[in-house]
């Protein structure tokens, strides 16, 4: 599939800022970047990380962990500033504002329809049955594609937020094989590490309209950092690297990064899944046996959504001892409906309590 006739000719014409550290070694004298020579602050970490100088625009060594990490090329890969930049750099490469559109399928992450919106392109909503345990509406999908021709990204997530279902493998080569040469499918990967399914990074080499995004943020343990990844054909990378910051990556957050991934890091990972996912199965357990509790979605992340006859009410309650809780209840078809997520035991302890007492009152 030729990318550029997908992406805005603009972008496609437009030639790429070259930044001092983006086209020139950072080795030697460097008088290019109108940088000061020494930090003033006298602290280790500061002169190891040359805090004075202007970071590598995509930090060699940390593209190399994530392409490692995520299994593709360094090529294929492009570090952000979490999959919120991911999804903003998509939106403003492949959108034209007033005339192209994406498609998202609600309820589901609320960033995609933020980014479109400040984008000017068109938010085509195809949204997933309560009644059906929030499944996709696969035909209904592929119906808007085909009827709607400026259509450029196709916005799915799996494990989904809020409701923590799954995209089928199946259904993800056929929506690729209906928008070659007209779109990409970005597949949001968030939590893909809390469940066993596969990750998509496997067909990106194959399907050059495929982006996947990855993050630091949910199973690696580090939100604060603002790191993440977006895996595509490397013409996808390319042009997304054209709009992003010429620096988009602070020092302090690459050598984080590379310190969220190490070896230890992995070790430490598996025990937070399993911590987890036990965690999860005592919350399940809890809350089946509540007869206040209506609908229930476990999903494949580290979250479950519940349906309550007074959502308002709950996440006071809890609000009122502490517990912060995410209320989805005035959001289409997610009435009375909230969404807890999965902590430390001791959270999970302060969590059931609250609830415990909060059915008492009813
Ligand atoms: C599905 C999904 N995608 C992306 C994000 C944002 O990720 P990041 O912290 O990497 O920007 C979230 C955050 O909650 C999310 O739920």
């Amino acid at each position: 599939m030729d990318i550029a006739n997908i992406a805005r000719p603009e972008i496609v014409a437009m030639k790429a800022y070259e930044s001092a550290r983006g086209s020139a070694s950072a080795d030697g004298v460097l008088l290019n970047a109108n940088e000061a020579p020494f930090t003033l602050v006298d602290d280790p970490l500061w002169q190891r990380l040359a805090i004075n100088r202007y970071p590598q625009p995509q930090p060699a060594q940390l593209r190399s962990r994530l392409a490692g990490l995520y299994g593709v090329t360094e090529s294929q890969l492009l570090v952000t500033r979490g999959s919120d930049e991911g999804i903003d750099l998509l939106t403003r490469v492949f959108c034209r504002p007033g005339r192209d559109a994406v498609i998202e399928c609600s309820p589901c992450f609320g960033m995609y329809r933020i980014a479109a919106t400040i984008q000017g392109a068109q938010v085509i909503d195809v949204p997933r049955s309560p009644a059906q345990g929030f499944e996709l509406d696969f035909a209904g999908l592929r119906r808007e594609l085909a009827a709607r021709p400026n259509v450029r990204l196709v916005f799915l997530t799996s494990p989904n937020n809020p409701s923590g279902d799954l995209l089928a493998r199946p259904q993800l080569e056929t929506l690729l094989a209906d928008c070659d040469e007209r779109a990409l499918v970005v597949l949001d990967e968030a939590y893909i590490e809390f469940c066993d399914a596969a990750s998509a990074a496997e067909l990106v080499g194959h399907r050059s309209n495929l982006v996947v995004l990855r993050t630091l943020s949910k199973a690696w343990a580090a939100a604060g950092l603002r790191c993440g990844a977006v895996l595509a054909d490397p013409r996808v990378i390319e042009l997304l690297q054209r709009v992003m910051a010429p620096y988009p990556l602070p020092a302090t957050t690459v050598e984080a990064a590379l310190l969220a991934t190490s070896t230890a890091a992995r070790t430490r990972q598996q025990q937070l899944l399993s911590l987890v996912r036990t965690g999860k199965v005592a919350l399940v357990e809890f809350l089946q046996s509540r007869d206040w509790v209506g609908e229930l979605w476990q999903g494949h992340a580290n979250f479950v959504l519940l349906r309550v006859a007074d959502a308002a009410s709950l996440v006071e309650w809890c609000a009122g001892r502490g517990i912060r809780i995410r209320d989805f209840s005035r959001q289409p078809g997610l009435e009375g409906c909230v969404r807890l997520s999965i902590g430390s035991d001791a959270e999970m302890s302060a969590l059931t309590r609250a609830l415990r007492d909060y059915g008492e009152t009813l």
